[in-house]
């Protein structure tokens, strides 16, 4: 089963990528060379450069954020209600679909 993922970067332009169940959100977008989302630390929730928002819709259906990814959000600079760190969201097939917005500044 393929499953797609959109991000929509802050100008409006659409990326979509194919993404493998495992993967995060933040190694799908830099394995497709989406820009906007850096993922300066790999993955471990330290640097907050993989800052998402997610679609309304779709913020329900995935993990909830822990206290260390709610605490290096509120630093990033475009913090919305439905901000997330892609690193810390796993791609499954419930995904499939998703929409998520890059914001203009990473940290
Ligand atoms: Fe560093 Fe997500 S890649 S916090």
């Amino acid at each position: 089963l393929m499953i797609t993922v959109n991000y929509i970067d802050h100008t409006g332009v659409h990326y979509k990528v194919e993404a493998s169940e495992g993967e995060t959100l933040m190694s799908t977008a830099t394995n497709n060379l989406v820009p906007g989302i850096d993922g300066d630390c790999g993955g471990s929730c330290a640097c907050g450069t993989c800052h998402i928002i997610v679609d309304k819709i779709w913020a329900n259906r995935i993990n909830d954020r822990n206290s260390e990814e709610i605490s290096l959000l509120q630093m990033t600079p475009d913090y919305e209600e439905n901000s997330r760190l892609a690193c810390q969201i796993i791609v499954t097939k419930d995904l499939n679909g998703i929409v998520v917005s890059i914001p203009e500044h990473q940290m």
